[in-house]
């Protein structure tokens, strides 16, 4: 992904005493990070706040996570928003997020415009409240036009129901007489996913000190890197991305293989 030297400098200027861009091999940025946004609603209770609170303030960091993510080159960010899962919260925790995700997605247009990005999203967006379905939709074309950097926001998802409309879909192909089974392999699963034509995430970071996965992209991080801080995500910004990065870097990644490093 083609990138402004000079806004990314700009962008990276200030930077805390741990770490600077330097640190950064600019050749060796993954070309796709994904991002388990938690914390949220523990973030809020230890300032007292209500946990909705929490989400409003996620939506912050997730706008500085796209922007250091479009200066550094990064070619696919995925963040997971909402998961299959989460509809067992309470009603009102439930609203108040469908109510975020489509203002946020419309407030938040004009830098989506400015910086190129392209929206997909990962899960079964049918399912959502008709207004927030609606402006998903809309936001969409909004953007269709755009080349650069892909965010792919994960909503409704859960990996389970994803393979299991991949493994439909595969059926309905073959009973069809459109697909013959003994030529399905990797790939042809792969297309059956909301990921299909993305890389697979490279580095998975998850906020908030949580040590598992919960349902998220089962297929694509079969060989993804991960990155576990306890840091609330609404407290994750553009240099805890840096030290993510800079974790990442520092790994012998082997895909089963014998060891790399030099
Ligand atoms: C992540 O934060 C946001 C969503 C799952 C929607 P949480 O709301 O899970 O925050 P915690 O984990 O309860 O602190
Ligand atoms: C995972 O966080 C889902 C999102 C970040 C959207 P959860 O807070 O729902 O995960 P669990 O319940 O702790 O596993
Ligand atoms: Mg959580």
């Amino acid at each position: 992904m083609l990138v402004d030297e000079a806004k990314r400098a700009e962008y990276f200027s200030d930077h805390p005493s741990d770490v600077t861009l330097d640190m950064v091999d600019m050749a060796r940025i993954p070309r796709h990070i994904s991002c388990i946004m938690d914390g949220n609603g523990r973030w809020a209770t230890s300032r007292g706040l209500a946990r909705t609170e929490g989400h409003k303030a996620g939506i912050v960091s997730l706008r500085e996570i796209i922007t250091a993510c479009v200066r550094l080159g990064v070619d696919v960010l995925s963040a997971y928003a909402f998961s299959t899962e989460n509809w067992n919260r309470p009603k009102h925790e439930v609203n108040v997020l469908m109510h975020l995700f489509a203002k946020t997605f419309i407030d938040e247009l004009p830098l989506l415009k400015r910086e190129n990005v392209r929206v997909v999203f990962l899960g079964d967006i049918s399912a959502l409240p008709e207004r927030t379905r609606q402006v998903f939709e809309y936001g969409l074309t909004e953007c269709s036009e755009h080349t650069g950097m892909v965010l792919a926001l994960a909503v409704n998802y859960g990996g389970r129901a994803e393979l299991v409309r991949a493994a439909r879909e595969l059926a309905q192909e073959a009973a069809a007489g459109t697909l013959d089974p003994d030529r399905i392999d990797e790939d042809t699963v792969a297309s059956h996913l909301y990921t299909a034509g993305l890389p697979d995430p490279e580095l998975v970071i998850r906020t908030s000190g949580e040590l598992r996965v919960s349902n998220y992209l089962l297929w694509q991080i079969a060989y993804a890197e991960f990155y576990i801080t306890d840091t609330y995500w609404p407290d994750f910004d553009r240099w805890e991305l840096i030290r993510a990065i800079l974790a990442f870097q520092g790994r012998n990644r082997r895909f089963g293989g014998l060891n790399t490093a030099s």
